[in-house]
C-alpha cells in the first residue's frame, strides 16, 4: 500500500487545488531523483489556467492540462514518499488520508508533524531578493536565450515580447506609466531585474512551471531583458550583473511611510495614563464648549442641524463637486431645477450623492427641512 501524508483539498469547479501539508514535501528542483515539482506550483497552474475562462483561449486546454499533471504528481509523489519510507510497492493502492489523520512520528514542536529536513526547505525557499540573493550560479547572454524563448514563451508573449492575444506584454511601454492607459511591462514597470528571474524560474512557462534549468531560466532572463533595450545581445547575466541591472521604474516603488495615526507624542505635562478610560460612550469633558458654538447650536433650524449632521461633510467643501453651501453661482442651475427636483435628488440620491447623503434614517422631512435651508441660503 503506498500511503500519501497529505492533505488534498479540491473544489471541482474553480479548480482549486490546496495541497496544506506533504510529508515529505518533494524539493522542486533540487531533488531530482523524484522528478516532481513542488505542488505548490502545481497548484499555482491550476489557479492561473482557471483564471483563463475565455472557451476560445489556448489557456483553456491548460485546465485540462494542469490537472493530467496535477494527477500525474500526486501520483509520482505517493510513489517518492513511500519510496523514502522505504516502504515496498506491493499493491499499487493509493491512499490519499485526510489532515488529521494520525501523524506517523509525533516528533515536532506541537507534538506532531515531523521538522523539515534542509532539502524539503531548499525545495520551497527558491525567492529571488531584489539584491540577487537566492540567485544561484550561473550564466548567460540574451543570445543564448533567444532560440529557448522563440520556443518556449513566443507562443504566448510574441517574438518581440509583444503579447500575443490578451497574454502579457513583456516588453516595451516605457515612458506610459503616466498616462490614461499605461503600459506595464517588464521594462516599464516592473522595479528590479531578479523578479524576472524568479517569477521565469517559479511560474513559466504557463504550463510547466519549474520546469527550466537554472541556466535556461539565466539566458531567457537575459533575452527578455534586451526585449526591453535593457541589456546588449552579448551582455553576460550572472548572479552579480543581474541584481546590479537598474530598472527604469526602480524609484515608481517606495514603502509607504505613512503613519497609523497622526497622534503625536506627549513627551511633557501628559495625562497620566491611569485616569484614561477608553469607552464607546461619549463622556463630556469639563471643558467649557467655545460660547459661540453652544449658542449657534441652539438656535440652529431643524434643517440646518441637519445638513451638518448629513450633508456637510459634502457640501462644505464641494467633495465629489457637490454644490458648496452658500455658492450662488453653483445653486443657480440646481434651483432652477424647481424646488421639488431638488428635493427628490436628495432623497433619491443623484450622481455621487448616496439617498438621504447616506444616512437613510433621516425621513423626507429631515432632508426636505435641509434641502429648503440649503436653497435659502444659496439665495442670500
Ligand atoms: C501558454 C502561454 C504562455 C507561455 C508559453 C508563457 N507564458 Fe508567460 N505568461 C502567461 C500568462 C497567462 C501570464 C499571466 C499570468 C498571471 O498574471 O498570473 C504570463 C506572465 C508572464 C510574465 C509576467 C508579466 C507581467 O508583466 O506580469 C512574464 C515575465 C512571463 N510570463 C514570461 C514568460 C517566459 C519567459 C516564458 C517562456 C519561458 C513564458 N512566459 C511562457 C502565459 C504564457
Ligand atoms: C457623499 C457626499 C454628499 C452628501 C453626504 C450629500 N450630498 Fe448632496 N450632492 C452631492 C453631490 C456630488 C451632488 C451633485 C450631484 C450631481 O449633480 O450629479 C449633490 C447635489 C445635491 C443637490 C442638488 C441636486 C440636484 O438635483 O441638482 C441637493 C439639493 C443636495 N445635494 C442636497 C443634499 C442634502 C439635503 C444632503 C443631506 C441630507 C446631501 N445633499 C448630502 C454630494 C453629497
Amino acid at each position: 500500500m503506498i500511503r500519501m501524508d497529505a492533505v488534498f483539498s479540491t473544489k471541482v469547479k474553480g479548480l482549486q487545488f490546496a495541497p496544506a501539508r506533504l510529508s515529505p514535501p518533494v524539493p522542486a528542483h533540487r531533488a531530482r531523483s523524484c522528478s516532481i515539482r513542488s505542488p505548490r506550483y502545481v497548484s499555482h497552474t491550476i489557479e492561473r489556467a482557471a483564471l483563463g475562462t475565455e472557451t476560445d483561449s489556448p489557456a483553456h486546454s491548460y485546465n485540462v492540462r494542469a490537472l493530467a499533471t496535477l494527477i500525474l504528481a500526486a501520483i509520482l509523489l505517493a510513489a517518492c514518499a513511500s519510496t523514502a519510507a522505504g516502504d515496498a510497492v506491493a499493491t499499487g493502492e493509493i491512499v490519499v488520508t485526510e489532515y488529521n489523520a494520525p501523524a506517523v512520528q509525533p516528533t515536532g514542536h506541537y507534538g506532531y508533524g515531523q521538522d523539515a529536513s534542509a532539502v524539503e526547505i531548499a525545495g520551497w525557499d527558491i525567492d529571488i531578493r531584489p539584491d540577487g540573493m537566492g540567485l544561484p550560479p550561473g550564466s548567460a547572454t540574451p543570445e543564448d536565450g533567444e532560440m529557448m524563448y522563440e520556443d518556449k514563451c513566443a507562443l504566448c508573449h510574441g517574438s518581440f515580447g509583444e503579447g500575443v492575444g490578451r497574454y502579457p506584454v513583456l516588453a516595451g511601454g516605457e515612458g506610459t506609466l503616466t498616462e490614461p492607459r499605461p503600459e506595464k511591462t517588464v521594462g516599464s514597470f516592473w522595479p528590479y531585474a531578479s523578479t524576472l528571474w524568479d517569477y521565469i524560474h517559479r511560474a513559466m512557462p504557463f504550463a510547466e512551471p519549474e520546469s527550466l534549468s537554472d541556466e535556461e531560466v539565466y539566458a531567457i532572463t537575459a533575452y527578455v531583458l534586451y526585449l526591453n533595450d535593457l541589456v546588449d545581445y552579448d551582455f553576460e547575466l550572472n548572479q552579480d550583473t543581474l541584481a546590479a541591472i537598474e530598472m527604469p521604474n526602480k524609484d515608481g516603488f517606495f514603502f509607504d511611510d505613512r503613519p497609523d495615526t497622526a497622534n503625536e507624542l506627549c513627551m511633557s505635562n501628559c495625562k497620566d495614563p491611569a485616569t484614561i478610560t477608553i469607552t464607546s460612550e461619549p463622556t463630556l469633558t469639563d471643558e467649557p464648549e467655545p460660547e459661540a458654538a453652544s449658542t449657534a447650536a441652539v438656535e440652529m433650524s431643524p434643517g440646518e442641524a441637519t445638513y451638518q449632521q448629513a450633508c456637510a461633510m459634502c457640501h462644505a467643501a464641494g467633495v465629489a463637486d457637490a454644490p458648496i453651501l452658500g455658492e450662488q453661482a453653483a445653486w443657480a442651475e440646481r434651483i432652477a431645477l424647481g424646488r421639488d427636483a431638488l428635493i427628490s435628488s436628495s432623497i433619491n440620491g443623484k450622481g455621487f450623492m448616496p439617498p438621504k447623503g447616506g444616512q437613510t434614517q433621516l425621513s423626507d422631512d429631515d432632508v426636505t427641512a435641509a434641502v429648503d435651508f440649503m436653497i435659502e441660503r444659496a439665495a442670500n
